[in-house]
């Protein structure tokens, strides 16, 4: 059954999203958000929706499964949107309620808990890194013996580094989860890749389980370094005929048909070991990349991936189609970091290659662009040495979790 207007519900712990917001507006949907009252006064984009409200938190049970009922009894609700990572098991919890389609609880997992992305992937054959629950003891204390040091204690569904520690000795791992108490259970361990690594991730356009769309990006630093370290982060899209971005469009083929995705965007992620060649998977989510990375991905290729995502929301609620736009060939790149200053002044950096200045106090940031998968490359490598010397501060840890 096809509506004209189809009710869109947005869950969003954090700011973000507009552009799917804009898209899902001008194809006919009247939007219902709900943010934290914390993050009300941001720049949301208000012309595009017709219901804003706000709790203390999204993440509060029962709380918000009674808010979004309460909803319910007056809108005849199409789909529930997650818009930050922290949302999407909500999300899922409230489809599974209110018996709407979408990701439910546990397909939503295997984009979202690292321990069902590790065990499932490996149940495929895809390579990662040794890794193992921290139950039962016994298991954990085989793989001590087992795997060599260093390992990493994740925690399975925090984003952004958080609470990602690297410990060096078994007395190391059995001390962190004495301290972490009952919350042992919602950590896993693993191996550190070894050597020299690079992090690429791959971000993806999916229709009814077929890859429509998808670019091979390499991080600068592995992101634990800039996160835990402080330091510059820069992103590019890498040559889309080099073997790296060859061996990822298949690993991520595999991984994203492993995972059961169906269709909306992904962003997954991959280590490389310098020294062998060997890429293992590190995560997946079912989201666009964060941090700025949508903006480059545009730039580099056209495609907005909120808008895409946007788009396949409205035509899964119409029983329609969706159509990819025609992508561009280019190649981005994207530099940002905590800036000393409020409004830090880039005017020198003023290649005709700088497409994109970042707009936001206390951040310095900008996106190049150019034919040239290698002239990106120079460029950043560049402005990330500028950047630590102009404008560098030491770095807070952002919020934990979304409470
Ligand atoms: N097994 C590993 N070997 C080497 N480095 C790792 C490993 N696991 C994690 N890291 C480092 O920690 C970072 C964050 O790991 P992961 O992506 O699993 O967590 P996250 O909290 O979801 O991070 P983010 O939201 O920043 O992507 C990686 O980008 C990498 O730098
Ligand atoms: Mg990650």
């Amino acid at each position: 059954m096809s509506k004209e207007h189809p009710v869109f519900l947005f869950l969003a712990s954090d700011f973000k999203g507009n552009e799917l917001l804009e898209v899902c507006k001008e194809l006919g949907c009247y939007n219902i958000l709900i943010t934290r009252e914390k993050k009300k006064d941001l720049g949301w984009a208000h012309h595009a929706l017709d219901e804003f409200h706000t709790m203390p938190s999204l993440i509060v049970q029962p709380d918000i499964t009674n808010a979004v009922s309460y909803l319910a009894r007056h809108h005849d609700l199409d789909r529930i949107i997650a818009l930050d990572d922290y949302d999407i098991e909500t999300a899922a919890e409230l489809r599974e309620h209110l018996r709407l389609p979408g990701m439910g609880s546990s397909a939503s997992r295997f984009f979202r808990d690292k321990l069902a992305m590790r065990i499932q992937a490996r149940a495929a054959g895809i390579p990662e890194p040794e890794f193992t629950p921290v139950f039962p003891h016994a298991r954990l204390s085989d793989f001590l013996g087992r795997v060599p040091p260093p390992w990493v204690l994740k925690p399975r569904d925090e984003a952004g580094s958080q609470g990602i520690r690297k410990l060096q000795s078994a007395e190391e791992v059995w001390q962190a989860l004495e301290q972490l108490g009952d919350q042992q259970s919602h950590f896993h361990l693993e191996q550190y890749v070894p050597g020299k690594i690079e992090i690429f991730h791959v971000d993806s356009i999916v229709w009814e389980g077929e890859i429509l769309f998808s670019t091979v990006s390499v991080y600068g630093a592995p992101p634990m370094v800039v996160a835990q370290g402080g330091g510059v982060f820069t992103t590019r899209l890498v040559d889309r005929k080099s073997a790296d971005a060859k061996a990822l469009f298949k690993l991520n083929k595999k991984l994203l048909k492993t995972m059961g995705m169906t269709s909306g965007v992904n962003h997954a992620e991959f280590i490389k070991s310098v020294d062998t060649g060997q890429f293992y998977f590190l995560e997946v989510a079912a989201r666009v990349g964060g941090a700025h990375i949508a903006d480059m991905l545009e730039q580099g290729t056209g495609i907005n991936y909120w808008k895409e995502r946007g788009k396949i929301e409205v035509a899964q609620a119409r029983g329609e189609t969706y159509h990819l736009p025609e992508p561009r060939q280019d190649y981005a790149g994207l530099i940002i970091c905590l800036s000393k200053y409020e409004h830090p002044d880039l005017s020198a950096y003023n290649a005709p290659e700088v497409v994109w200045r970042l707009d936001r106090p206390f951040h310095a940031g900008l996106i190049v662009r150019s034919s040239d998968a290698a002239r990106v490359r120079t460029l950043l490598e560049g402005y990330q040495e500028r950047f630590a010397h102009d404008f560098l501060t030491s770095v807070p840890l952002p919020e934990k979790g979304r409470v």
